[in-house]
């Protein structure tokens, strides 16, 4: 198949081009994100092949379905993204990476929590200045803390594993169900409101869908105990970021780690150093001292990056072989149906 790569970067062109070592496929690789401006670039190829900040919107498809483009082959889990009413209607096939590493995203997840805990950023910049004091840097044990995991699917599950090891209270959320050795490991089975008055450390690690987008918001936060951290390595539109700033402002949340932002798309994969950042709620967000923000890179690990390309040269081998219809792969609307009912 001719594929187009869109928001292409080194190690895409490195691990697919390994991953294609057949040649079963024909790559152009553009370092451009798809959006309505360079869905152009599409004329003449079989399968756009995007990454989670790529607009896959209704104007977007319609546009690579025009220009002969019969396969959408996302290389994420997430496809929120996505008009999927409109692939449908247009006849494109949309094919995923439903799971890569859960380790990578977990473990930066647990990351995020020990940095702020014990205050490691802070730490890194002061040892560098040779200014060895230790204000400020109080952390506290993990042992014995109430950590609550909202959604408990591959991520989660490692993420909550992790912590109970750690010899943390961990409860657990989810809208379906939850792993049995989760609980046989010790985890507790929570209703949502319960998790949220209960936990030291909060982690999302549920879908973005219309029943989960700004699940916490000011109305939840009320909720939350004085001080809690709240991790988010999900997706952005989870939070509502600016009541996450009041309470951050408030000191009722105590410590904040982002993998992940609302407005993201406008701002990581870029090097924006020498350029002036218009998203003052972001610009907000970074002068917390107890703020540690990260640019959607959880998922960036040897292990995630290798699988990612095998799964998507697969895809792109079972859409020829026209076996994508019965693909595990696959998103289509009964896919969302069924994450969402
Ligand atoms: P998964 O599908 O295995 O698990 C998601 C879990 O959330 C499921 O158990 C589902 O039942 C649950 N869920 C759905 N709606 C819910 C709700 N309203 N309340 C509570 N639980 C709910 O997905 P996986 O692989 O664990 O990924 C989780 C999320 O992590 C993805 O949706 C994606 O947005 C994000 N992600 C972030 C990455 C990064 O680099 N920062 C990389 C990969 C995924």
């Amino acid at each position: 198949m001719r594929v187009i790569v869109y928001s292409a970067h080194r190690h895409d062109i490195r691990d697919l081009s390994a991953a294609n070592s057949a040649q079963a496929h024909a790559f152009e690789f553009f370092e451009a994100r798809l959006g309505v401006d360079t869905a152009r670039l599409a004329e003449g190829f079989d399968a756009v092949c995007t990454f989670v900040n790529d607009s896959l919107d209704a104007v977007v498809l319609g546009k690579l379905a025009k220009a002969g483009i019969r396969l959408v082959a996302l290389r994420c889990a997430g496809y929120n993204q996505v008009d999927l009413d409109a692939a449908q209607r247009l006849g494109l096939c949309v094919l995923r990476v439903p799971a890569y590493s859960p380790h990578a995203v977990a473990e930066h997840a647990v990351g995020l929590v020990l940095t702020l805990n014990r205050h490691l950023h802070r730490a890194y910049n002061r040892t560098r200045e040779n200014d060895f004091r230790l204000d400020g840097l109080e952390g506290f044990d993990l042992f014995g803390k109430t950590v609550g995991v909202i959604g408990v699917g591959r991520i989660g599950a490692v993420f909550a594993r992790i912590m109970l090891g750690f010899g943390c209270r961990v409860l657990v959320h989810d809208a379906f169900t939850v792993p049995a050795d989760l609980l046989q490991l010790g985890a507790r089975q929570s209703p949502l409101a319960e998790l949220l008055a209960q936990s030291d450390i909060v982690s999302l690690h549920c879908p973005l869908t219309p029943q989960t987008h700004h699940l916490i918001d000011a109305s939840a936060l009320s909720t939350m105990k004085p001080g809690v951290m709240l991790i988010n390595t999900s997706r952005g539109g989870l939070l509502d970021t600016t009541a996450v700033i009041a309470a951050l402002k408030e000191g009722r949340v105590g410590f904040l780690g982002l993998d992940v932002y609302e407005q993201e798309g406008d701002l990581f994969f870029e090097d924006l150093s020498s350029t002036i950042v218009a998203d003052d709620v972001f610009q907000r967000l970074l002068t917390f001292p107890n703020v540690v923000v990260t640019g959607h890179q959880a998922f960036f690990t040897r292990e995630a990056l290798a699988a990612i390309a095998t799964t998507t040269i697969a895809n792109l081998d079972d859409f020829a072989a026209g076996r994508a219809t019965t693909s595990p792969n696959r998103v289509d609307l009964g896919l969302v149906r069924r994450a969402t009912r």
